[in-house]
């Protein structure tokens, strides 16, 4: 065959925290790799600015049960109480370890590792902003995932990097493999496991304004899709409020955290308004809407499409000690020096909340009943477990990767079965020879639509239709021009031809990927009629216990998605309105 094979325990696809973490736990007695399409550290984990939450009451008092309290309302009731249990009470710990693996967090006066104000993590069930988020600067995913890797190194995992995914190898409900590419060679590698996760992180990049890197194209969430895994809360993606106006770039809730404040074009402190009791320390999906009426109302700075985050109160020392890489960004980017002047933002793409189902170790399901995957996990921003239901709070983010890394890690040693790779070599070769055909079908079409012009009119469908403010019409439309992008890319043409660093080949199967993925979500989107956490339904503009306190499957058959419904099973804590 025209393949090279490899052979491991552990097949983890993705570098990030959730990736690299899982490795870790695995490593060791298990031969293990990792695959990334990058390079391991520059993983969009690494973009994480604000922090990892955990309720060490290093500052001021704090709980686990005020932290699980405060995911459960920011997922606006939509959460599963048992996941949000384990990754709150686990928090802690979590960040002791990260602290004894090396991560420099920043300190307190005494020592201690330094938490400061995050949206939507309050004390006592509500009553005012506690500070829950560890932080180191404004770096707080680029040193864990640093710290984190060197472990994975020193335990003697292998790396893969610039290995791009093309299927997973799923044989009678047994995941035993993928296929991928070499970016690099342009060869063909096939990596045999006894157990396969993803942690390849989320797909921001269907929008045209987004935090994300230009790597987040949701792949694998796309692959097993086409594979019959279900998705699950497709629905629900959060909108950061403050990207850098124009260009999406992420201004972290920390500097939020640290004291500044939005203002509109009046000057005014328009949040009082919003949220009386936390201000601009409201979840991300209330302070995103809060900016957007302001604007639709004309009160943006001059007008124009973007209010001021004015951090100008804080003071210098504040702004270079504990945000020096975004202040580096306002300079570099806008030319302002944010302690002297307000800095121009808008809410960009930032986190999706729903994905691949998986259960609390990592298992992935096959459907909305709880069958599982056999061999199969995922963890991190792919996964939906769901920590994060309709809105994710700023800082559980992190924690989940790690957290939910490590599980599923301890899962995959735990459960792993001997496999008879013998058995399983006619969907080796099978699965490599669809791969080969689909390369050489890309490179070979003369359909003459371009992967980019595509990906333009994709992210823009995504950008007016299926954002903050969502209606039926909107959705039908974006459901009806899908349709018409996924007919164009039936046409695409890729000029490159050759094998060595075939960028626009890679590209033009990662729009397959977005286009696959932007349906399952403007679906899930259009039958959810109400509102609900980064939902919102200008049409249903309120939440509706009664019928919806339901996860959302999204299943993909030849034709068309269907849906289905998982109801969510009573937890500790009842919806309540939801207010700040
Ligand atoms: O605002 C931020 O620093 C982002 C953090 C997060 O998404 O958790």
């Amino acid at each position: 065959m025209n393949y090279i094979t490899h052979t491991y325990d552990i097949l983890i696809v993705g570098a990030g925290l959730a990736g690299s973490r899982a490795a870790l736990e695995v490593s060791g007695e298990l031969k293990t790799a990792v695959l990334t399409k990058l390079y391991p550290t520059r993983s969009h984990s690494s973009a994480a600015q604000g922090g990892i939450a955990a309720a060490l009451g290093n500052e001021e008092d704090d709980s686990p049960e005020w932290h699980m309290f405060d995911t459960v309302k920011g997922s606006d009731f939509l959460g599963d109480q048992d996941a949000i249990e384990v990754m709150t009470e686990d928090a802690i710990r979590t960040v002791i370890e990260l602290e004894h693996m090396g991560v420099p967090f920043s300190r307190t006066p005494k020592g201690r590792i330094a938490q400061r104000n995050f949206g939507g993590h309050t004390r006592d069930f509500g009553k005012a902003p506690v500070r829950r988020a560890c932080y180191s600067a404004d770096r707080t995913g680029h040193v864990m995932l640093h710290a984190i890797y060197e472990q994975c190194m020193r335990r003697g995992v292998d790396f893969f990097s610039e290995f791009y995914v093309l299927s997973f190898i799923i044989e009678n409900n047994v995941c035993c493999g993928v296929v991928s590419i070499s970016i690099h060679t342009g060869e063909l590698h096939l990596f045999k496991a006894k157990a396969v996760m993803t942690a390849s992180g989320g797909y921001g990049r269907i929008f045209k304004t987004t935090s994300n890197a230009y790597a987040g194209t949701g792949d694998c969430i796309a692959m097993l899709f086409n594979a019959g895994v279900p998705l699950e809360d497709m629905e629900f993606f959060q909108f950061h409020p403050t990207g850098l106006s124009g260009l999406g770039i992420l201004l972290t809730e920390g500097a939020r955290g640290e004291g500044g404040i939005l203002i509109n074009d009046k000057g005014e402190r328009f949040m009082e308004t919003y949220a009386p009791a936390i201000k601009d320390l409201a979840p991300r999906d209330m302070v995103s809407r809060a900016i957007l009426s302001e604007i639709k109302a004309g009160r943006g700075i001059n007008g124009k499409d973007y209010v001021y985050l004015d951090l100008t109160g804080i003071g210098r020392k504040i702004v270079e000690t504990r945000l020096p890489e975004i202040s580096s960004f306002v300079r570099l980017y806008m030319g302002i020096d944010p302690v002297e002047n307000p800095v121009p933002v808008q809410p960009t793409a930032h986190y999706a909340m729903g994905g691949i189902p998986v259960d609390i170790d990592g298992r992935v399901l096959r459907s909305e009943t709880g069958d599982i995957i056999d061999g199969l996990y995922a963890a991190g921003e792919c996964a939906c477990v769901s920590v994060h239901g309709a809105n994710r709070l700023g800082c559980n983010s992190l924690l989940d990767t790690v957290v939910f890394g490590r599980r599923a890690g301890k899962a995959m040693v735990k459960q792993m079965k001997s496999i008879d790779f013998e058995s399983c070599q006619k969907s080796f070769d099978l699965h490599a020879d669809i791969a080969l055909n689909r390369i050489s079908g890309l490179k070979g079409s003369k359909g003459g639509d371009s992967v980019n012009l595509i990906a333009i009119d994709l992210k823009e469908v995504m950008m007016n239709n299926c954002s903050v403010f969502r209606t039926e019409q909107g959705l039908w439309e974006a459901v009806n021009l899908l349709k018409v992008l996924k007919e164009r890319y039936e046409r695409i043409q890729i000029t490159d031809k050759g094998k060595i660093f075939n960028t626009e080949l890679t590209e033009a199967i990662e729009l397959g990927n977005m286009l696959d993925i932007s349906e399952a979500l403007a679906v899930s989107a259009l039958h959810r009629r109400e509102s609900r956490g980064a939902h919102y339904r200008e049409d249903f503009p309120d939440r509706n216990d009664l019928d919806w306190l339901t996860h959302t499957f999204a299943f993909k058959s030849e034709k068309r998605i269907d849906l289905r419904y998982k109801p969510l099973s009573a937890g500790r804590f009842e919806p309540v309105e939801r207010k700040y």
